[in-house]
Parts: structure tokens; C-alpha cells; sequence
């Protein structure tokens, strides 16, 4: 079992589209471990993107990441970072393939609906960002 992060960005929240965005997860197979709502300040927001600080589009990024409450998650599945990677699809949701979810609820290369950690490292360190461990419910027979 693998475990993923993700953030509903705030394009998404401000259309209404979370409600989809959990169900659609939730029907490919991931087990939700933590939810929580977050309005990142502009400190948090550049330090959570650091790696991206020389692009040009970095002041434009953390402006828009900054505009509303947005939905971090934590889920679970077998090979959970390359699959939802490829569930999430492309970063340009002009260019992401039809059922992905950049496709359905994003509206540009900037407001693109989602986030998605892209490796083990980056989950390792982006979840905590956000959550603690003992915010976090692993599955158990019910679930
Ligand atoms: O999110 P992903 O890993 O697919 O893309 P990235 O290249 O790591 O870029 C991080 C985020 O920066 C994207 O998800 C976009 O929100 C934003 N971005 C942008 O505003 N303009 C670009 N040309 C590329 C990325
Ligand atoms: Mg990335």
C-alpha cells in the first residue's frame, strides 16, 4: 500500500467542483486517511512550492494558491503516487487526457483544479505541511 497527497486548489473550490473531485477518488479506488480545509498564507505557499521560486509563473502561482480556503487530502491505494498522478493528468488541462480530473475541473496551466505529490519524497514532505499523524486514520476492517 502507497500513499499520495493532494490539494483541491482554490479554482475548484470557488466553482463547487470538491464534492466531484472526493467522489471521482473515491470510485477509482483511494481510501480517504485525511481532510482538512486551509487557507495557506503567502509564507506557507512559497515554502510549500520552493522548488518552483525561479519560474516566472512562481509570484502568479502563490497569489492564486493564497485566494481561498483550499481541501488538502491524504489517500491510500496500491501504487497511490503514479496513479493518481495520472488520474490528476497533465498540468495544462487543455492537454490532459479526457477522464482525468485536470480535464474535467480545471481551467488553465495555472488554475488547474489540483495538486497531486509527484514522488515518495514529495509526499513525505508535502503532507505534513498540513497535517499531523494523529490527524491521519488509517483503514481498518470497517473502511
Ligand atoms: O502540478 P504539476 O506537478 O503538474 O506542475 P508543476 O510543473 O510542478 O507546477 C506546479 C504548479 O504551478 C502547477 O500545478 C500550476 O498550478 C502552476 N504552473 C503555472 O501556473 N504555470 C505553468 N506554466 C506551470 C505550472
Ligand atoms: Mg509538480
Amino acid at each position: 500500500m502507497q500513499y499520495s497527497f493532494g490539494i483541491i486548489k482554490p479554482d475548484a473550490m470557488q466553482k463547487k467542483h470538491y464534492g466531484k473531485i472526493l467522489d471521482d477518488i473515491a470510485c477509482a479506488g483511494y481510501k480517504l486517511i485525511g481532510l482538512k480545509l486551509f487557507h495557506l498564507t503567502e509564507e506557507k505557499a512559497k515554502n510549500f512550492y520552493a522548488k518552483h521560486e525561479n519560474k516566472p509563473f512562481f509570484d502568479e502561482l502563490i497569489q492564486y494558491m493564497c485566494l481561498s480556503p483550499v481541501l488538502c487530502f491524504v489517500i491510500q491505494k496500491e501504487n497511490a503516487i503514479n496513479d493518481f498522478r495520472a488520474l490528476v493528468g497533465n498540468t495544462d488541462p487543455k492537454l490532459a487526457e479526457k477522464n482525468t480530473l485536470r480535464h474535467k475541473y480545471g481551467q488553465d496551466v495555472s488554475a488547474n483544479a489540483i495538486h497531486a505529490s509527484d514522488s515518495e519524497a514529495s509526499f513525505d514532505r508535502e503532507w505534513r505541511f498540513f497535517f499531523t499523524e494523529n490527524e491521519l486514520y488509517f483503514p481498518n476492517d470497517l473502511q
